[in-house]
Formats: C-alpha cells, structure tokens, sequence
C-alpha cells in the first residue's frame, strides 16, 4: 500500500470536509464487472460541516435518516451509538448527473465522522465509502468513491505500480493505481436527465449475461486498458478515438439516450472526442475540447440545452477544512 496520500486526522467536533466529483472517462459499467476504468476527480466540490446537535439532521431536516439512504449508511457505518450530529451538506455538483455528488458526500461525511472518532487512514475510508454508497444504492463499484478519496486520475483495475489500495466485496476485488494526470481542461455537460445508477447498473449487467455479453466485456475492456495507457502519455489523438469508440459500446448496451446522442454530435466541431459518462441513460457527458476551443464548446453545449462545466482534475482528495 502506498502512503503518498495523507490519512484523515484526529479532530473534535465541529468538524468540516470537502470532498471533490468525479469525471469518469473510460470503463463505466464494465468496472461493475471488474474491467479496468479511469477516472479523475473534478474541482466540482462537495462540503460538509458535522457539529453535534440536539437531534440528528441533514441541512436542517429531521427526517434525513429515513429519507437520505447515503446520510442513514453513513451513520450506520460510521457512526454507531454516536451521539445526535447536525450536518450541513452544500455542492456545485448536479445531483443524479454522473458527476459523483453522492461519492462526495458520502467521502467527506465519512472523513468528518472519521476525524471525530480519532481519525481514519485513506485506504480504510476508502473502503468505508463504497460500503457505504453500495448499502445505499444496492449495486455498484469503487471507482466514484475511490477517486474522491484519492483525487486526481486513478485507474480501478488496470494501470501499473503499486495500488494506493485494494478495496473488497466478498465476491470481488478491486485494486486502485495513480495515473499520471496530462494536465489537459475538460468539458462535462449535464443534459438535465436524472436517472438511476442502480436501474442502469443492472441493465447493462442483464445485458452483459446475456449471449454476446463476455465478447462486448472485452471490448470494453481493452477500450479502457489502451485508455488508461493513452491518458497516461498524454496521447490526445488516441484518447479521442478511444472516447468514440466507448461511446459505442455504452450505445450498444443501451445507455445512451437521445439527448446524449445531441449533445455528442452539438460538441462535434469543437472537441476531439466525447462521451456520455457515469451510468448514463441521461446524465452527463464528458468532451476533450479542441486546443483553444473551450469555450466554443461550452457555448455549443448550452444552446443545445445542457448545463456545462468547464474542468480541471482536482489533485487532492477528500480532505478536513482548518477552522
Ligand atoms: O452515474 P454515476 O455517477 O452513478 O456512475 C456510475 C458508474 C457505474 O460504473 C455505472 C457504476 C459504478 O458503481 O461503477
């Protein structure tokens, strides 16, 4: 296990944390299956401040623990028999969009909870975050909240070096890596479609069952591994065509949807590539804009009718504010 990333320390409540988005550029759904994937985290953030409080809310709602399934699996994981906490949660990521709110705050209400039990290493909050969103959303891998965690690029599955972290489910492994960010701006744009993670997850695996399934499996797989590869060398011509042709696949196993579809073809004469990105099925997509092209392509998206963002890699993962 790697060290470079600072663990979570010990702090007494009140206690603030920041966790960014995530952006995941190859390997969506198929990483469900345990094919490589690439991510990076967006400078998109989520922040939360946990005090303790005479009852425990959410943003001033008595009812979170029933209503919030990620707010209840964070306290069940990581708060148990702790006393009442009020915590405030406010994000710049779209919610339900495949930008990673629900990574982020369940990152960095996980990290405020962890510094206030007497800290938590960043391979165990890592773990601690997947559990949690996968208590919450039933279906899923480590990649969103790994990469929260980490920050920067990382590759779930593939890559080389030693893992930052290994992170388990009784039937399944997966291991984290760095990859080395080339420092290029990103577009995402949100087509204003929320769908479910969970109902999209299981499609694609019903799909991937089915006859045909292992062969587009291993497509997918090698679109990633040469991904992984090209991001890695800051090869943009081979991202954009790599880009393409995972869109296909995402197409073939029926999650892109019209209005994502528009949006790859509105970016078309200002990016070099384009996909939809996260669970798809509406969503978000992500561009790598032409050199100098950016808000061009910004401009396109919006007249297409999305709400886009302009993009960097955030290179720190979930971290405690000072007060
Ligand atoms: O759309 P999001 O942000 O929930 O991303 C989902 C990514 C999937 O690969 C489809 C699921 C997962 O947990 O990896």
């Amino acid at each position: 296990m790697s060290d470079e990333l600072g663990d979570i320390p010990s702090r007494t409540l009140p206690v603030s944390a920041r966790a960014p988005g995530k952006c995941i550029v190859f390997g969506e759904h198929a990483v469900v299956h345990g094919a490589p994937e690439l991510v990076f985290a967006v400078d998109l953030m989520t922040q939360v401040f946990v005090t303790a409080g005479s009852a425990t809310r959410l943003n001033s709602d008595d009812d979170a623990v029933r209503r919030n399934a990620y707010f209840r699996a964070a306290l069940e994981a990581s708060w148990k028999g702790g006393r009442p906490v009020e915590v405030r949660a406010i994000s710049r990521i779209p919610k339900s969009a495949g930008l990673g709110s629900s990574a982020a705050f369940v990152a960095s209400v996980a990290a405020a909870f962890g510094a206030a039990t007497g800290g938590v290493g960043r391979p165990a909050l890592a773990q601690r975050s997947f559990e949690i969103e996968r208590a919450a959303q039933g279906v899923g891998s480590p990649g969103d909240t790994s990469t929260v965690v980490a920050g920067g690029f990382v590759a779930v599955n593939g890559g080389t070096g030693e893992p930052l972290w290994t992170v388990q489910t009784p039937d399944r492994r997966w291991e984290v890596r760095r990859v080395n960010d080339p420092g290029w701006v990103w577009v995402v744009a949100y087509s204003g479609i929320t769908r479910s993670t969970a109902d999209a997850v299981r499609a694609v695996s019903a799909r991937l069952a089915a006859p045909g399934g292992p062969a587009l499996l291993e497509e997918f797989r090698q679109v990633a591994t040469e991904g992984i590869t090209a991001v890695g060398r800051g090869d943009r011509a081979a991202v954009a065509t790599l880009l393409r042709r995972n869109q296909e696949l995402l197409r073939e196993v029926g999650v892109s949807h019209p209005r994502l579809e528009a949006l790859i073809e509105a970016a078309a004469p200002a990016a070099e590539g384009a996909k939809l990105t996260g669970a798809g099925a509406g969503g978000s997509i992500v561009a790598l804009p032409m050199p100098g092209k950016e808000a061009e392509l910004v401009r396109r998206l919006a007249r297409a009718g999305a709400l886009p963002f302009v993009v960097r890699p955030a290179p720190i993962g979930v971290t405690l504010l000072e007060r």
